[in-house]
C-alpha cells in the first residue's frame, strides 16, 4: 500500500524508523504531479534500484513567474495517488506550501531563504525567459533532499536545463545523493510527454508534434557529419517555419554540463527548444553526441584484411564487427529450426524477431563469441554442415538486408571495425575511418603460393594463381550484391612492401590521430 504523507515530521519519523530497520536504499522521485508516463518511467527507475521510493508531488510556487500557470497548474492527487500505488512506490509526500515554508503564491522567493544556481547556467536556454524559475526549482529540491536524505534521485532529461543545474547543485554544495537521469518518454507522436500537454488542442497536439520531427532532422543531419550550430539550428527552424501555431522562444546548442554555447560540437552538444504552441510553452532537446568512431575496411580478396581487422579490434578495443560469424550464425538458425534453405519466406518470417549479439573474445586467438536467443553458439556455427551452407544463406537478399540493418544499428552506438567489400560505401558510409585495403595480383599471387607452398602443396603455376586472382577481383567488382568498391573518402593502402605488422601500425595510428582530434 502507497502512504501519503502531508507533513514533514510524519515523513521523517517514517524514514526514520525504516532506516533503523533496514539497509536498504531510499530512492527519490521528486514532481509536481499530473503523473504521466515520463514520471513513470523515473519511478520504474527509482523502484529497481531502491527498496524504499519516495515520490514527492509539490506544485511549487517558487518556481512559478506571476505570469505562469501556477493557480491552473493540474492538480489530481488521487489519480497520482492510484498510479503509484499500483507502481508499487512507499511512500508519497504531499505536503501544502505552508509545510514547505513556501506562500502559495508566486512572490514566495521574496519570503524564504533560496538557493541560486550559477548565473551562467541560469541565464541561458529556459532562463532567459524565466528569470527566478531555477532558483525556485534549486531551492526546493534542496529542500527536499534535506528533508528525505534520499540516496538518489531521479530526474529527466526532457528538464535538461534542471538537470545539469541540479547536478552542478549537488557537488558544488556537496550534497550526498547520486542524481540519476531518466531519458525522454514520448507519445506516439513523437511530442514529448508533459503535464502541460493537457493544455494543447488537437490541432494543437498535431503541429507540436513537428518539434520532435525537426529534433530528429537534426539528428540524422548530425549523424552524416553536420557539426555547426548554426547549420543545425537552422534545420529546426526551418522545419518549424511552415507552421502558423508553433513559435519558437529559443533554439540552442550548448554543452549538456555547463550549459554555456557552442558554435560546433567537438564530443557532445545539447540541442534545446522552447516553443509556443497557442499559449501553451513546450520544450524538448536531443543530446547529439559524437560516438566511437567506425573503421570500415574494404579491399581484394587475399590482401589480408582479416588478420589486420581481428588485430586492429584487438589492439583498439573495438568490436569486430564479425560478418562471416552473423551469416553462419543465421544458417545454424535456419538449419536447427529445420526450414529448407529455399524457403525464403519462412527464412524471411524467422528473422523477423532475430536477437543476436557478437561479443569480442577474450584473446585475440579466439573467435568472435556469437548468442542467438542468449545461447552461446560460437562453437555450433563452425560445422562442416553450417560451412556447407552458409554461401547459399547469404545470397538470400532478405537475410543481407536484415543483417546490414542490424549492422547499422549496431554502428550507430560506433566503437566498431568491419572489413568486407562494401563496407564504407554500402554498410557504414559515415564511418570516420575507411581503409582500402590492397595488393597488386602479382604480390598476392606470391603470398598464396607461399602460404600453399607451407601447407605442403608444390606444384603450383605462379602465372596461374595471379590470372585467378584478377579474374576474382573482376567479378567481386561487377556483382550484383555488395560489389567491390573503393569510397571516395578511403585512404588506399597498397601492402606490397609492408608486413602485415607494419599495416596494423599503420592504421593503428590513422585511428589514434582522429580519436585525438575529437
Ligand atoms: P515535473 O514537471 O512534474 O517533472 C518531474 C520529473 O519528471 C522531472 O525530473 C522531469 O524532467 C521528469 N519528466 C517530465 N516529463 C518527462 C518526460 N516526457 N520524459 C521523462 N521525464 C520527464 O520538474 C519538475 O516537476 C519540478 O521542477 C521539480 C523537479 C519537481 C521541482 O519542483
Amino acid at each position: 500500500m502507497v502512504l501519503l504523507l502531508r507533513t514533514i515530521s510524519e515523513l521523517r519519523s517514517h524514514l526514520k524508523g525504516y532506516r533503523q530497520a533496514n539497509q536498504g536504499k531510499i530512492g527519490l522521485v521528486p514532481t509536481m504531479g499530473a503523473l504521466h508516463q515520463g514520471h513513470l518511467s523515473l519511478i520504474t527507475k527509482a523502484i529497481a534500484e531502491n527498496s524504499l521510493v519516495v515520490v514527492s508531488i509539490f506544485v511549487n510556487p517558487l518556481q512559478f513567474a506571476p505570469t505562469e500557470d501556477l493557480a491552473n497548474y493540474p492538480r489530481q492527487l488521487e489519480q497520482d495517488l492510484q498510479l503509484c500505488e499500483s507502481m508499487g512506490v512507499d511512500l508519497v509526500f504531499a505536503p501544502t506550501p505552508e509545510e514547505m515554508n513556501s506562500r502559495g503564491d508566486t512572490n514566495a522567493l521574496n519570503n524564504k531563504t533560496t538557493v541560486i544556481p550559477p548565473q551562467s547556467m541560469t541565464q541561458v536556454l529556459c532562463g532567459k525567459y524565466r528569470p527566478d524559475h531555477f532558483t525556485g526549482v534549486a531551492s526546493i529540491v534542496t529542500q527536499l533532499f534535506n528533508i528525505i536524505q534520499p540516496d538518489k534521485a531521479y530526474f529527466g532529461q526532457k528538464d535538461a536545463q534542471q538537470l545539469a543545474i541540479i547536478r552542478r547543485l549537488v557537488q558544488d554544495l556537496n550534497i550526498p545523493v547520486a542524481i540519476v537521469p531518466g531519458s525522454i518518454i514520448r507519445e506516439a507522436s513523437g511530442l514529448a510527454l508533459s503535464s502541460r500537454n493537457q493544455y494543447l488542442t488537437k490541432l494543437e497536439k498535431k503541429e507540436a508534434a513537428k518539434i520532435y520531427e525537426s529534433l530528429q532532422q537534426v539528428k540524422l543531419a548530425f549523424t552524416e557529419g553536420e557539426i555547426n550550430a548554426t547549420a543545425l539550428i537552422d534545420l529546426v527552424k526551418q522545419k518549424l517555419a511552415n507552421s502558423e501555431e508553433v513559435k519558437i522562444q529559443y533554439i540552442e546548442l550548448v554543452d549538456p554540463v555547463s550549459l554555456q554555447a557552442i558554435t560546433q560540437i567537438k564530443q557532445t552538444g545539447l540541442l534545446a527548444i522552447a516553443v509556443y504552441v497557442g499559449s501553451t510553452r513546450l520544450i524538448d532537446n536531443i543530446v547529439l553526441q559524437k560516438r566511437q568512431p567506425i573503421i570500415a575496411i574494404d579491399g581484394p580478396a587475399g590482401a589480408g584484411k582479416s588478420t589486420v581487422t581481428r588485430s586492429l579490434a584487438h589492439q583498439l578495443g573495438l568490436l569486430y564487427l564479425d560478418t562471416g560469424a552473423m551469416y553462419r550464425a543465421v544458417t545454424w538458425l535456419v538449419q536447427s529450426s529445420g526450414i529448407a534453405i529455399n524457403d525464403h519466406q519462412a527464412i524471411a518470417n524467422l528473422l523477423q524477431d532475430l536477437d543476436l549479439k557478437l561479443t569480442s573474445p577474450s584473446s585475440i586467438d579466439l573467435p568472435t563469441v556469437v548468442e542467438i536467443d542468449g545461447q552461446d553458439v560460437t562453437t555450433a556455427i563452425r560445422t562442416l554442415e553450417v560451412t556447407a551452407n552458409v554461401s547459399a544463406i547469404a545470397a538470400i537478399s532478405a537475410v543481407r538486408e536484415k543483417l546490414v540493418e542490424m549492422q547499422q544499428q549496431w554502428g550507430e552506438q560506433g566503437g566498431l571495425i568491419a572489413e568486407g567489400r562494401d563496407i564504407g560505401t554500402n554498410v557504414f558510409p559515415h564511418a570516420e575511418l575507411k581503409i582500402f585495403l590492397t595488393a597488386t595480383a602479382s604480390e598476392r599471387a606470391r603470398r598464396r603460393l607461399q602460404d600453399l607452398q607451407a601447407q605442403g602443396i608444390n606444384d603450383i603455376d605462379l602465372q596461374q594463381l595471379e590470372q585467378d586472382i584478377q579474374r576474382r577481383d573482376e567479378q567481386d567488382s561487377n556483382r550484383a550484391i555488395s560489389p567491390l568498391k573503393k569510397a571516395d573518402d578511403a585512404i588506399e593502402l597498397i601492402t606490397d612492401n609492408l608486413s602485415i605488422n607494419q599495416v596494423i601500425d599503420k592504421i593503428a595510428q590513422l585511428y589514434r590521430q582522429l580519436v585525438a582530434s575529437y
